[in-house]
């Protein structure tokens, strides 16, 4: 039987530590690290720095904002957005920017594959270049109760389903996050069930909210935050948008997801926000924008239930909310 271990993501927010800490630690790194000089520390620790990478079609930021989302709160501050972050494929903590720089993004191969017309196989480049790209500002709200607000650029993923044209029997959509423990070392870790791996019905899929998400605050992705492709489901808890996606693969079978597996009493195939919904270890009822003290109403759906609430008719026997 597979251990249940404690995420510390799945940590009281009263665990965490303060924001300010943090903050002066990674002053510290960052300080420390100009007086040592980098050069000296990747020779201390034998590692040659990777060669800069150009980002990924740089001319495409930034996109035109599509007016329909404009959130009550402004933006979060974006160096907060890059700086605290969860992708266990890079460590379990929130500092895990400097430790994902080693993700190289070239070459990155997309497979679109399954039960589709024609599967495909393409750069992610001339998968982009056939995108058009704008700008949504939506809210984010992590299953940990901190939120925030983001200028994703992207495209509907409405699109890639297009491209990709699924046959009649498709009902659900996996995505695969990168697999390369060589670089990222969260994945030699065993008990995790690598690589990351979400779903969505089709029908959530091709919600015109569902989002792909290339960039954000006006330029290309950075690699913590899931470069060069991420999705982005305002509705649902964050984890449901997966990062750093390599495969998309249309299938008759719900997928067995990430953290389904992990934590299957916690974490479900569905979860949609609502703040009725405790999870089993605290309440979902508000949320701490980053960046902030301040705990503020969560709502159902994020706040997007007049956009999605329609997509879970007929499905009250399911836990759409965990
Ligand atoms: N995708 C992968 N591949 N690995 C992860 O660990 N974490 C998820 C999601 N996508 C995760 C992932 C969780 S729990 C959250 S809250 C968001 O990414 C965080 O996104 P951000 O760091 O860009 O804010």
């Amino acid at each position: 039987m597979r251990p249940i271990r404690r995420q510390p993501w799945q940590l009281p927010e009263t665990d965490v530590t303060p924001e300010a800490a943090w903050r002066d630690r990674r002053r510290f790194l960052r300080e420390g690290g100009a007086v040592l000089g980098m050069p000296l520390l990747f020779g201390l620790f034998g590692r040659e720095p990777p060669p800069p990478e150009p980002p990924i079609l740089p001319g495409r930021y930034p996109a035109p904002r599509d007016p329909r989302f404009v959130p009550e709160r402004p933006p979060t501050p974006e160096d907060l957005f890059l700086s605290y972050n969860n992708f266990y494929e890079f460590g379990t903590g929130k500092d895990i920017r400097g430790t994902a720089q080693a993700l190289r993004l070239r070459p990155w191969t997309v497979r679109i594959d399954g039960l589709v017309e024609r599967e495909l196989e393409l750069e992610v480049e001339d998968l982009l270049r056939r995108m058009p790209f704008e700008e949504r500002i939506y809210r984010f709200r992590c299953v940990e109760a901190w939120s925030a607000v983001v200028p994703w650029t992207g495209f509907p993923l409405r699109r890639l389903v297009e491209l990709a044209r699924p046959r009649a029997g498709a009902r659900y959509l996996r995505v695969e996050s990168f697999l390369d423990p060589e670089v990222a070392p969260g994945q030699k870790q065993p008990w995790y069930p690598w690589p990351y791996v979400e779903g969505l019905t089709l029908a959530e899929a091709t919600h015109e909210l569902a989002f792909v998400a290339t960039g954000a605050y006006g330029r290309p992705l950075e690699r913590q935050n899931g470069a060069p492709l991420r999705l982005v489901l305002p509705w649902k808890y964050g984890f449901k948008s997966a990062k750093s996606l390599v495969r998309f693969t249309f299938t008759d079978r719900r997928p067995r997801t990430f953290w389904s597996r992990v934590v299957p009493h916690e974490y479900g195939f569905w979860a949609n926000v609502n703040p009725e919904v405790p999870h089993p270890r605290w309440s979902q009822r508000t949320e701490r924008p980053l960046g902030s003290d301040e705990r503020i109403p969560t709502r159902p759906f994020n706040g997007y239930g007049e956009w999605v609430a329609h997509l879970y008719r007929g499905l009250e026997g399911e836990r759409l909310f965990m």
